[in-house]
């Protein structure tokens, strides 16, 4: 053999030691989520089952997360922003951490109210916001049928809500700014504020933990939370959620005010194409099936027959069809208000 045909031969060894075969192996894409649920774990494995793309996962608040990738800036590892909740997705697209997604199959998924309308981010799960009394303690008091209610006299000392650190409540209040205008709006915290039975604390269980315990009467939860309580392996949970009705506020006007779990692509992604593989895989089919049968949210996707435990006792369900994305502009003026009243 001479030298020439040698070195040809060590060429073609290393071409195909270098094809682009090798590199599919070990596609990776890297998820900075909030979310902190069994479904989601479920949905990564079958992704990576049928792409073969590895899912890294970074989990943290949402704060955290968009901290973290403003800080790493163009060396960050992160592909995909998940967050429980718009503001936080409508955030990070003001501040230059997202990059549009021009996809039509994933955006035909998705009911445009809960997308960005540029693109920058998706929803993945809905979520209804929804109060909760005990007839039991109500009495003869009549029980709220709107957000609105919650802030009248009848109430006074029945009141339980979380803090307004909260993104669910800052979303809420955010809603009710573009609905009923500032001042409305503040009125209405102000009204909330004077009918506490006790001090804002606890996550969106505890307030039903709460009622149960005979602290106070109403509240206001996300509705999977109480199919989760409902389902939970734990006695005191189920029992606690058994002794609560539920209410779909403001069914005679706008709507029941919703929210949603979302995904973005990192501005500085470099595995663009598989985080938008991921996102497609999200709102698919599969996905939105276990997130509804898993988690008890709702699917984003108009046309899914698969309805979540509770919605799917109020099939003609009628949401409030503000862009879920509005709430994040409105965020500030809605963290402004509940300071301005106390609301702890
Ligand atoms: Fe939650």
């Amino acid at each position: 053999m001479n030298l020439e045909k040698l070195f040809y031969i060590i060429l073609v060894f290393f071409m195909v030691a270098c094809s682009p075969e090798k590199k599919e192996e070990e596609k990776v894409v890297n998820v900075y989520s909030h979310r902190h649920y069994e479904a989601d774990k479920i949905i990564f494995d079958e992704f990576t089952r049928q792409t073969g793309i590895k899912v890294n996962v970074v989990k943290a608040g949402a704060d955290e997360l968009i901290m973290r990738i403003k800080s790493e800036g163009k060396k960050s590892p992160a592909d995909v922003l998940i967050t429980v909740d718009s503001g936080r997705l409508e955030r990070a697209k003001q501040e230059g951490l997202l990059q549009p997604i021009n996809n039509q199959i994933i955006q035909d998924k998705i009911n445009p109210i809960y997308r960005d309308k540029d693109n920058y981010w998706f929803g993945i799960s809905s979520r209804a916001r929804l109060i909760v009394y005990s007839p039991e303690q109500l009495g003869d008091i009549e029980p709220p049928l709107t957000y609105e209610d919650l802030a009248h006299e009848r109430f006074k000392g029945k009141l339980l809500v979380r803090s307004s650190e909260n993104i669910y409540n800052q979303s809420l209040l955010a809603s009710l700014i573009l609905n009923l205008g500032e001042d409305e709006a503040e009125k209405w915290a102000k009204g909330v504020v004077s009918n506490l039975a006790a001090p804002p604390k606890g996550g969106d269980r505890d307030q039903i933990k709460y009622i149960a315990s005979g602290i106070g009467a109403v509240s206001i939860v996300n509705d999977y939370y109480v199919a989760q309580m409902l389902n939970s392996d734990n006695d005191t949970e189920r029992e606690a959620a058994s002794q609560v009705e539920l209410v779909f506020p403001n069914q005679a006007d706008r709507g029941t005010h919703v929210n949603i779990s979302g995904v973005g692509v990192v501005k500085y992604s470099k595995n663009r194409n598989e985080a938008e593989q991921l996102i497609d895989f999200l709102v698919s089919e599969f996905s939105q099936r276990i997130l509804v049968e898993q988690n008890y949210e709702s699917s984003v996707n108009p046309e899914s027959k698969t309805k979540s435990l509770i919605l799917s006792q109020y099939p003609e369900l009628k949401i409030d069809q503000l862009n879920v994305g509005d709430f994040g502009a409105k965020n500030r003026d809605a963290v402004m208000t509940f300071d301005k009243v106390g609301w702890k």
